[in-house]
């Protein structure tokens, strides 16, 4: 099956509102038409999200905007949290959940990405569902098992419809922010066994529809191997993604 590339930019705790105003221009200024093949999507921290919207045009351009964190409930004494009709009403479409560092510096547990996931497809948004690996797992030799554990979590209770409102990003915890990228290979075999989960748990239909993506230090010099496995469907860029030039450089390469 043919499946549509994403190309998100997970712009972490990274520019003021005045920033963001000049970061999203400079991605919007290099859209041409041959980027309605790849779902683009900025994700911004949640303050610059209205002065994104200021910049883009939607009816020139296919950019999404997404955000980076969501609470599962839709309002109540959650200080410092962020709902998704708040999403919605600023026009988010997208909303990352359960990235690596929200798990490991937050507490995220596997459970509250579950009831995280849960609330965003009830409500009509996209998912892009962290899981990856820490070295320490990895070099025991146990990385699959552990990330396949994460998406049956994180998954468990949707069905076919909602799984398609869903996109696994896998990120090797050693890769973020590192300059250290895994292998190709590495990135197709777990994305294949991902893949492999996602058809256990829910079926083939949901399964073969999923795009799974890399992240972990990708950027334009690196993306065309990374774009070129069979089971990755795009990437979640951090660093590369706060750079105008760079970011639509990968979206180029999808
Ligand atoms: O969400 C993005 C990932 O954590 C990748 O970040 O490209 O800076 O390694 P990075």
């Amino acid at each position: 099956m043919a499946r549509k590339p994403i190309i998100a930019g997970n712009w972490k705790m990274n520019m003021t509102p005045a920033e963001s105003v000049v970061l999203s221009q400079g991605v919007s200024n290099h859209y041409d038409r041959k980027w309605d093949k790849v779902d683009v999507v900025l994700c911004p921290p949640s303050i610059d999200l209205r002065s994104v919207f200021t910049v883009l045009d939607f009816d020139k351009s296919n950019i999404e905007v997404g955000a980076q964190n969501v609470h599962w409930e839709a309002s109540g004494a959650y200080t410092g949290e962020i709902s998704i009709p708040m999403l919605k009403d600023v026009g988010c479409t997208w909303c990352i959940v359960g990235h690596s560092e929200r798990r490991e510096m937050f507490g995220e547990t596997d459970a509250m990405v579950n009831k995280k996931v849960r609330a965003l497809v009830e409500s009509g948004m996209k998912a892009i569902v962290c899981v990856g690996e820490s070295l320490a797992v990895r070099d025991a030799g146990d990385a699959e098992g552990f990330v396949c554990d994460q998406v049956r979590a994180a998954l468990a209770g949707l069905s076919d419809d909602e799984a398609a409102q869903c996109t696994i990003a896998y990120e090797p915890i050693w890769a973020i922010g590192t300059g250290r990228t895994a292998t190709p290979e590495q990135a197709e075999a777990m994305a294949a066994a991902i893949r492999a989960t996602v058809q256990e748990l829910i079926g083939e239909q949901a399964a073969q529809g999923m795009r799974i993506l890399y992240g972990g230090s990708m950027k334009p010099a690196n993306a065309e191997a990374f774009l070129a496995c069979e089971n990755v469907d795009g990437g979640l860029i951090g660093g590369a993604a706060l750079k105008a030039d760079d970011f639509a450089a990968l979206v180029a390469a999808a």
